[in-house]
């Protein structure tokens, strides 16, 4: 049943592969220890906020906190729609779609993280093309962007395989040195085309679009 106060507890997006499950704080606190436990070479920041880099426990904590502030300030007009992504019933990482003004837009960008176990083998890609789904199928996008450092070889690799285009890179700040972040856009016609997959279930999505304000139809 679906819950009744907050149905985005219960959309899920099934594949053959893996399971997007909305994050609970059970799950918000299983992805905090697995975060805790490596997503990168600590060499190495691949994200735009350098959220890994603070120590445990406060890094569990943080993570508990940014998956509160999510549903605290979702809104029709701005939301950050979070998942943990489950593998035979494993939690190994988090996807996302981040959108403002997607009744209008009909716009997302996403974003996800693997532990460092279970990276490399095609997860990542899986676990996007569920998350497309979602946005496209779902939502009734018209558009996708996703964006990562200039040299971070297997979220461009994600990307690529995808077919996305590539838009504007921008410069940001990475460790106290310039680098450059690149975009990349993904229309609907692309995804029908030659993303979108018959084997991949989406569960609960009708009960939530009025909250995203768009017609339950
Ligand atoms: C980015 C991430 C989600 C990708 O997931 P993944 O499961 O590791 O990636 P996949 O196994 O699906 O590989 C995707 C593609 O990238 C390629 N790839 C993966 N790792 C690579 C590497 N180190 N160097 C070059 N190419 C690589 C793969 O060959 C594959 O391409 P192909 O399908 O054409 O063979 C995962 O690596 C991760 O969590 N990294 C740390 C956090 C991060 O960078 N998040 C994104 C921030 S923008």
């Amino acid at each position: 049943m679906t819950h009744p106060v907050w149905p985005i507890f219960d959309l899920r997006v099934v594949t053959p592969r893996l399971e997007l499950r909305s994050i609970t704080d059970e799950l918000a606190a299983g992805l905090a220890l697995l975060a805790a436990n490596g997503v990168h070479d600590p060499a190495y920041m691949p994200f735009s906020i350098p959220w890994t880099d603070a120590p445990s426990p406060q890094l569990e904590r943080n993570t508990m906190q940014f998956y509160w502030r999510c549903r605290a300030d979702f809104s029709p007009t701005s939301w950050n729609l979070n998942f943990a992504v489950i593998v035979d019933g494993t939690i190994v990482g988090s996807t996302g779609l981040l959108a403002h003004d997607f009744p209008t837009l009909r716009q997302f960008e996403t974003g996800s993280w693997l532990g460092l176990a279970h990276q490399g083998r095609g997860i990542g890609t899986e676990m996007r093309r569920a998350t497309l789904q979602l946005g496209f199928v779902g939502f009734g996008a018209r558009w996708a962007t996703t964006g990562a450092w200039s040299d971070n070889a297997p979220s461009l690799g994600v990307t690529e395989r995808l077919g996305y285009t590539r838009t504007a890179a921008r410069r940001a700040v990475r460790r106290g040195e310039e680098h450059q972040i690149v975009g990349f856009e993904m229309s609907r016609a692309h995804f029908l085309d030659s993303v979108g997959r018959d084997d991949i279930e989406l569960h609960g999505v009708a009960e939530c679009l009025p909250m995203l304000g768009l017609d339950a139809g």
